[in-house]
């Protein structure tokens, strides 16, 4: 709760990075650090979670019931995504396959993505990819439409202290992310009415990936 009395959304940021310092962990620390007045962002690292395997894929795995925990509760999402070679990073993916097997926390949450490398696009190109990814049936999130937060030539972006250096980057971020503020309010307002309206839920499995041989 604020000062002014209304209830803060709350959010989780995902770095998709297992480097020990990461531009990505570096953005979302610090749009989790400015912007703290409007938003509560809590951090969560991919760095425990193994790779994964449809083998040995029970939900046991302390890292990944911990991360679809979080991701569960939270009222939306932020992933950072890194781009290697075109696309997001081989870590990244796995742990995406891990929360879209056996256990499915992104279904109907939304989420916003930004990233952060080091050439001139600015990681366009995995965040396409990143979004394909998150609307896969298993997954389903509620991805934000457009408003790319790309972080070009991320080894000069931020200061010594990780403060992002340029103003209007600053501000447009500001921006998408009152944007994604309302729609995480639409979107989780929806998902209660339709909650209610579907009493069918209840009895889970309502979705084709959902059945015995998907995990269900
Ligand atoms: C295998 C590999 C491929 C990469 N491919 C790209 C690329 O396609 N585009 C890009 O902008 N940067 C690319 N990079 C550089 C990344 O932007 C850089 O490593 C960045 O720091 C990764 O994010 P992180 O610091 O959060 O781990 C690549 C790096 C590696 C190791």
């Amino acid at each position: 709760m604020t000062s002014e009395g209304f209830q803060m959304i709350k959010l989780v940021g995902i770095a998709g990075s297992i480097a020990e310092e990461s531009y990505n962990r570096t953005l979302l620390k610090f749009i989790a650090m400015q912007f703290n007045q409007e938003v509560d962002i809590e951090l969560l690292d991919i760095n425990d979670v193994p790779m994964f395997t449809q083998d040995d894929a029970t939900v046991d795995n302390h890292a990944v019931a911990f991360l679809s925990q979080k991701i569960q509760s939270a009222d939306g999402v932020i992933i950072a995504t890194p781009e290697h070679n075109h696309t997001v990073p081989a870590a990244l993916k796995s742990v995406i396959e891990w929360l879209s097997y056996k256990v499915h926390p992104f279904d109907g949450k939304p989420v916003m993505i930004v990233g952060a490398s080091y050439l001139t696009q600015g990681t366009s190109r995995a965040q396409l990819h990143l979004r394909q990814i998150l609307e896969a049936p298993g997954v389903n999130a509620v991805v934000l439409p457009g408003n790319e937060v790309l972080v070009a030539n991320a080894k000069q972006a931020f200061d010594d202290f990780g403060i992002l250096k340029d103003t209007d980057t600053v501000n447009f971020i500001h921006a998408v992310l009152r944007k994604f503020i309302t729609f995480v309010k639409v979107i989780n307002t929806l998902d209660k009415q339709e909650d209610t309206a579907y009493e069918s839920k209840k009895f889970g499995c309502h979705q084709w990936y959902r059945h015995d041989s998907f995990g269900c």
